[in-house]
């Protein structure tokens, strides 16, 4: 019996895929398909996908060529799969001529000719709408959006907008994109807002963004106030909206991997949770010198807060603040202790203290931990009683990460499910009232008052 295998993510069935099973099979007697996982297509940098994996397999079943379908998760299960499935071809269609010519020392390499004119690229393409991104705010982080912008397909950055028009020139000089000193003629040519301006203005660009209609993606912290959070993702929610908070932490594979082992029961039940960031600034620059907006915890918060909140909820106990500040009242460094009915946790954060930034999650049969930079995890180990069993775990995490977020936002859009669960509305909104509490405990409505 002759066996075959071939791999692919099959996302949008189309005739170039049904073809390529149809020889595929042709090939030998019994042919395994092997379809990728969402997570595996993240980590190579395929964003955008729109069929889940059981729709994708799904349609491999139906053409009926399939005796077998396996489930693709990583670059280097080819080679295992040849041997475990004692495969005697392998074959993949043209587009991949010469990037297996390795496996022909196992079995033999068949590049199938791919069907002209059709992909699934150009499909997701036609049935998406381009999404038109608008920016408002020109530091650094929106250059950052642009250029991960360009590597995720479905949008497309239309232009900047800042009061202040002569960065807002400069920014869009550099980046080779418009610059609109008219909020109408911004409003009218794009479909969505990504917001980076300084976190005081948030609630208001936010609010005007959907009353215009448009979803809106918005740095971290989205907004300082509870009441201002819940208010804005529920005119989002009634007007269909995508409202959605830029940590981008919470949308990257190697994060997402870690919760899913820290779910699992693989060490037990979750005990205690320790996330520490910091990142000395410059004492000059604004996070160290805006007296009602600027510290350490205002600045790392929501890295922190975050494995904290997806862990254990947002129904803790109790929470207490602890800083040190600088003489300006800022603080330099910043520990939130947290109190739930079955654990506890801490997050600590830094711009003025250095401290070894790590992520610990203890449960009752181990513990896990990512060092840093952990916020865009690629590395974490699993650890037991049995000090000799470490188990290690590796993603990948492309650029700068903003890919992970603005492909989950997209995806958003394009579904019916508007509530994400990488970070849902409820935990924005625990994020904005933790920040509230924190301002007030560390004095800054006072100078806002001033
Ligand atoms: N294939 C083909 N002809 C096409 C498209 C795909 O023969 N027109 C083959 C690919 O070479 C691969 C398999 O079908 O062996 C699965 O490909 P996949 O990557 O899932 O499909 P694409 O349409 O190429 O997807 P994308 O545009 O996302 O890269």
């Amino acid at each position: 019996m002759t066996k075959v295998i071939t791999y692919g993510t099959f996302d949008l069935f189309h005739e170039g895929h049904y073809r390529l099973l149809q020889r595929a099979k042709a090939l030998g007697d019994y042919l395994i398909v092997g379809v990728t996982t969402e997570t595996y297509d993240k980590a190579r940098g395929k964003l955008g996908v729109m069929d889940s994996l059981v729709t994708r397999i799904e349609n491999v079943k139906k053409t009926g060529f399939a005796d077998e379908i396996i489930i693709e998760e990583s670059s280097t299960q080819k080679f295992s799969d040849i041997k475990k499935y004692n495969i005697d071809i392998f074959t993949v269609g043209s587009d991949w001529v010469g990037t297996f010519d390795y496996l022909s020392d196992y079995c033999k390499v068949v590049y199938l000719e791919r069907t002209r004119d059709i992909s699934s690229t150009m499909l997701r393409e036609q049935k998406r709408h381009i999404q038109r991104i608008g920016i408002v705010g020109t530091g650094r982080i929106a250059g950052r959006f642009v250029k991960e912008a360009k590597l995720v397909s479905g949008v497309s950055t239309q232009g900047v907008y800042n009061p202040h028009t002569d960065s807002a020139k400069r920014f869009a000089e550099k980046w080779d994109i418009n610059v609109y000193t008219e909020k109408e003629a911004f409003y009218k040519e794009i479909d969505v807002v990504y917001i980076a301006s300084p976190h005081e203005t948030h609630y208001e660009y936010i609010k005007e963004a959907l009353s215009k209609h448009k979803h809106v993606i918005c740095e971290k912290p989205l907004v300082l106030q509870k009441k201002q959070s819940e208010e804005i993702f529920a005119e989002a929610k009634e007007k269909g909206l995508i409202l959605f908070e830029g940590i981008k932490t919470a949308y990257c594979p190697g994060f997402q991997q870690l919760l899913g082992i820290a779910c699992s029961g693989i060490i037990g039940s979750i005990r205690n949770v320790e996330a520490c960031f910091t990142k000395l600034e410059n004492p000059e620059n604004r996070e160290m010198t805006d007296r009602v907006y600027g510290g350490s915890f205002l600045e790392l918060g929501s890295y922190v807060m975050l494995p904290v909140l997806k862990l254990f909820g947002t129904e803790y106990e109790k929470l207490e603040f602890d800083s040190i500040e600088a003489e300006n009242g800022l603080d330099l460094f910043t520990k939130v202790s947290l109190r739930y009915p079955m654990g506890i946790a801490t997050a600590t954060c830094g711009l003025g203290v250095k401290s070894e930034g790590r992520l610990l999650i203890s449960g009752t049969k181990g513990y896990i931990v990512a060092e840093a930079p952990w916020w865009k995890t690629t590395y974490f180990e699993v650890h037991y009683e049995d000090a000799e069993r470490v188990d290690k775990y590796s993603e990948t995490f492309l650029g700068d990460g903003i890919r992970y977020e603005l492909s989950e936002f997209l995806s958003m859009i394009n579904s019916k499910e508007k509530n994400g669960f990488k970070l849902t509305r409820g935990e924005s909104i625990a994020i904005a009232g933790i920040m509230e509490k924190f301002m007030r405990v560390n004095g800054r409505e006072k100078h806002e008052e001033t």
